[in-house]
């Protein structure tokens, strides 16, 4: 993928902003351009794509939906590989929203919206059809707000950082895992892949779904 390289078992994206970090990163410098490490403690994307995850499929021109950006740590990854692309940021918590305001300055492919993933019909009236959902809400029914997210922006990909606990902190993570692969099955979507997250992120898993 363009602006994606790996080097000694580290990540890096090539910086759309160059000279400007988002979340106290380490910079490189590699064939003359400015790249920034993609930490997999940080960014779930990061630990999927560091164990080998193959579902993220992004063109310098994707539109990627981003549920429950935070303040934009891995949303800033995706906007340094979709330069010529959008990354549509929806986040709910006002304090997060404001540093995520923050991080999109000086990076014209990335738009916070404060707004609830639970409602697309709200901030659909300003994003546009997108090609990728990403999704990473940390609440409970994250199997739904995906489907429900893909349907409003007739999204033909879908990747889910699930975290178990969310659903229900009782349940093995496996069991939770299974459950949400049978109903994102039973919702009509194609299950192409699923990734646990551990070491990096304990009790998460990646799930990659397509139409
Ligand atoms: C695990 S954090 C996201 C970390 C971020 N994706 C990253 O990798 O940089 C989960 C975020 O989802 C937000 N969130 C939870 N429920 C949400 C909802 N219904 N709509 C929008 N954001 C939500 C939380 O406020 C929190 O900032």
């Amino acid at each position: 993928m363009d602006g994606l390289i790996r080097l000694s078992e580290r990540l890096y994206t090539l910086n759309l902003s160059p000279g400007n970090r988002v979340y106290g990163e380490r910079t490189i410098q590699h064939q003359g351009r400015e790249y920034r490490e993609w930490n997999p403690r940080r960014s779930k994307l990061a630990a999927y794509l560091l164990k080998g995850g193959t579902g993220l499929e992004l063109s310098r021109d994707g539109r990627v939906l981003y549920l429950g950006a935070a303040s934009g740590t891995t949303a800033s990854h995706i906007s340094d590989l979709v330069p010529d692309g959008a990354v549509y940021c929806v986040e709910f918590s006002p304090r997060s929203f404001r540093d995520l305001v923050r991080n999109c300055e000086g990076r014209p492919n990335m738009m916070p919206f404060l707004g609830d993933a639970t409602r697309p019909e709200v901030y659909a009236t300003v994003v546009p059809e997108v090609d990728l959902v990403y999704q990473d809400v940390a609440q409970k029914g994250q199997a739904h707000i995906l489907k429900a997210n893909m349907d409003a922006f007739h999204a033909s990909r879908g990747m889910l950082a699930l975290k178990s606990r969310s659903e229900d902190v009782t349940k093995d993570p496996i069991h939770i895992y299974a459950k949400s692969v049978a109903w994102l099955r039973s919702s009509g979507l194609v299950v192409q892949e699923v990734l646990e997250l551990d070491p990096f992120e304990k009790d998460h898993a990646m799930m990659v779904v397509t139409r």
